[in-house]
């Protein structure tokens, strides 16, 4: 197949485009390189995708309209993948008009080439921050998800209601995906673990927020990235049995899904904190904080559809994956143990 990764510099996109080229797809990589976190490792990370022969990089925004048609009319994409967006909760609240850029400017003109050449499926990074204000655990696709507490999580909401309507009027088959908590090598220097693990090397103090109550589904990106090709190669279809009297929120009579993509197993901040304590061999000096704005305090996946529709079966414990991370992390910046 030939597919198109967009945000293909990033955490999750370097993992999915690897794999696409290790069982032999030809990839089109496609990033903006923005500096919201150091693009240094941006680069290591599409330095490993570029010596392969079957992959291309284009630097390009997908918030520009006429970068993306020229992309989608040159490249002739058998399906695709779109992660480009600008990520992070808390940084919505410093720059909203980043997420309107990428997130759902860059979102219209991906759906847009998806449309007009005929793309077999589109694959994109939903959240679990659009379950916002919902507090029945676990989290299901099939609960309506109307309360976002932030902005990138109703950037997030927005994409798959604008999916909805592709699908709909174009028969354009979308799957959303709503990624709950990513972490492992390769990561991404804004989230928790490496704020925690970069103050802690440094024997700086840890900001811990809602006092370490938080309890997230902590996913391996390994696992994550195994979903993301499981559900690329299931393309959507209408769901016969959907009803608008009594409407699914997770399906439609349309070729449109989302599903959660989680551990469906989720951890207290404090154990994550204790994992990784462990595993550097250091005690974290903490700051005790308060729920951050946007921020909800738990997440948990219900993953029952995707198991049902692709056989997803999460396999990465915290303590491994975090094992694996900092091994990582003390390769990649050169520090010994
Ligand atoms: N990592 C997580 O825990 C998590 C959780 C929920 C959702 N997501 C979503 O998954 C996707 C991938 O996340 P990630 O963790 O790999 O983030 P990331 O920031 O590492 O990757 C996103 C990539 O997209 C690029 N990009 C951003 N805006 C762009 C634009 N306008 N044009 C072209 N490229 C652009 C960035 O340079 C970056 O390399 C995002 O859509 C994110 O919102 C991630």
């Amino acid at each position: 197949m030939h597919v198109l990764v967009t945000g293909a510099a990033g955490f999750i996109g370097s993992g999915v485009s690897r794999r696409l080229l290790e069982r032999g797809d030809r990839v089109i990589g496609v990033d903006n390189m923005n500096d919201y976190y150091e693009v240094s490792l941006k680069e290591a990370r599409l330095g490993k995708l570029t010596p392969h022969e079957n992959f291309e990089f284009v630097k390009a925004d997908i918030s520009d309209r006429s970068a993306m048609e020229e992309l989608f009319e040159k490249g002739k994409f058998d399906r695709v993948v779109n992660l480009a967006a600008q990520a992070g909760v808390r940084y919505s609240i410093e720059n909203p008009h980043s997420y309107i850029e990428s997130n759902i400017v860059g979102f219209i003109n991906i759906l847009e080439g998806c449309r007009h050449h005929n793309v077999e499926h589109l694959v994109y990074a939903s959240s679990s921050s659009v379950y916002g204000a919902n507090e029945t655990m676990p989290f299901s696709v099939h609960d309506n998800v109307d309360h976002p507490l932030s902005l990138y999580a109703a950037s997030k909401k927005a994409n798959e209601l604008m999916a909805h309507t592709y699908s709909h009027l174009y028969r354009l088959p979308t799957t959303g995906l709503r990624f709950f908590t990513v972490y492992g090598p390769w990561g991404r220097p804004d989230m928790a673990l490496f704020l925690f693990t970069d103050a802690i090397l440094k024997g700086k103090p840890i900001k811990v927020f809602n006092y370490g109550k938080h309890r997230r589904d902590f996913t391996y990106i390994d696992d994550i990235v195994e979903g993301v090709i499981r559900t690329l190669d299931h393309v959507a279809r209408p769901n016969p049995d959907w009803s608008g009297l009594k409407p699914d929120p997770g399906s439609s009579r349309a070729p449109w899904r989302v599903y959660n993509i989680g551990n469906s197993n989720p951890v207290e901040l404090m154990d994550y904190i204790g994992a990784l304590e462990r595993e550097l061999g250091r005690t974290a000096e903490k700051e005790m904080l308060p729920l951050q704005p946007g921020d909800v305090p738990d997440t948990y996946a219900d993953v029952e559809q995707l198991k049902e529709d692709v056989a997803y079966q999460p396999s990465t414990t915290v303590d491994e994956g975090v094992r694996r991370f900092v091994r990582w992390y003390r390769e990649y910046y050169g520090i010994a143990e």
